[in-house]
């Protein structure tokens, strides 16, 4: 956790310097001008008792910081209903408090069940207001590859490349993850590739599972539009999102498991994660089991 620097912090540091261990603590976008105190906001999470910059702000306008409230008494702002509370944009001069999980739930899978096409869905998406994780990132990222395909893989969440780009696996761990798709005669065209939540978690922690759960409906019904003979989990954190299991990547990856989405079972598939792969090369040989399994499953399905 770090403290605010002061004015006396700052006089004789190099901005080089500042910035280089930012980064290395993990702080690698500005989001507003001024600082806020996340210790201060008490319960509340973001977009609750803080206004936050609108999508399109520059990072040196001066963003409003609303008052910070107990914790205890969320002051709930009165509107016209739900739906209108999630799509709205977010507004820097009417601090709202987020709906509960369930009803936010409820209404996500009410829009994203709306939708008839992936396009639809990513609108529904960029309407959607119900994850926390939208109001820190840059872009939303949605998916990568086909439309329409056999494979579906899914990962944890967009990291700092792909929060740039606007779509999922475009850095180091997704150039690793076309490498091993390519072993096994995969290309972009054959795979339809997307995350567990569609927006950068900061300092690309692990989602919590709240921000996992605001977002499955529109996994669940990219999934029924994608219509995958299988899915490939990549990774733990995806792993357990869809297998709706505790255990640990080691245990999970390597086996087919059916999950059971929209009224079909999908046999689904966890294995490691490429950036896990970067960091531990010789679990290289784990992956590659599964990839041979994924490509038995192609052959015989
Ligand atoms: N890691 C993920 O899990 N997803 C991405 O899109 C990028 C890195």
């Amino acid at each position: 956790m770090c403290r605010a620097m002061t004015d006396d912090d700052r006089t004789d540091i190099d901005p080089l310097s500042l910035l280089t261990w930012y980064q290395a603590a993990g702080v690698d976008a500005a989001l507003a001008a001024t600082p806020i105190n996340w210790l201060e906001r008490g319960a509340s999470p973001p977009g609750g008792s803080y206004a936050w910059p609108a999508r399109g702000d520059q990072p040196g306008s001066q963003v409003t910081e609303a008052p910070a409230r107990p914790a205890a008494e969320p002051q709930r702002v009165i509107t016209p209903s739900p739906a209108a509370q999630l799509h709205s944009p977010p507004t820097r001069s009417r601090p709202q408090t987020p709906l509960a999980a369930s009803e936010a739930e409820t209404d996500a899978r009410r829009s994203a069940n709306a939708a008839t096409s992936l396009d639809e869905l990513e609108a529904a998406l960029r309407a959607f207001n119900g994850c926390t994780l939208k109001a820190t990132a840059t872009n939303l990222c949605f998916y990568r590859g086909a439309a329409t395909a056999r494979t579906m893989i899914i990962g944890e969440a967009p990291g700092r490349e792909e929060d740039l780009e606007g779509k999922p696996f475009v850095g180091r761990a997704g150039q690793l993850l076309d490498k091993m798709l390519a072993a096994i005669g995969l290309s972009q065209a054959d795979v339809h590739i997307t995350n567990v939540v569609y927006w950068r978690p900061p300092g690309n922690r692990t989602p919590t599972p709240q921000e996992a759960l605001a977002c499955r409906p529109f996994l669940d019904r990219q999934i029924t539009l994608v219509q995958p003979d299988f899915i490939v989990a990549l990774g733990g954190s995806a792993a357990k999102e869809l297998l709706s299991v505790s255990e640990g990547i080691m245990r999970l990856r390597g086996s087919w498991r059916n999950v059971p989405i929209a009224g079909r079972d999908i046999p689904t598939l966890a294995t490691l994660h490429p950036a896990y792969l970067l960091r531990t090369p010789a679990a290289k040989q784990l992956a590659w089991t599964d990839l041979l399994a994924i490509k038995t499953k192609l052959r015989t399905k």
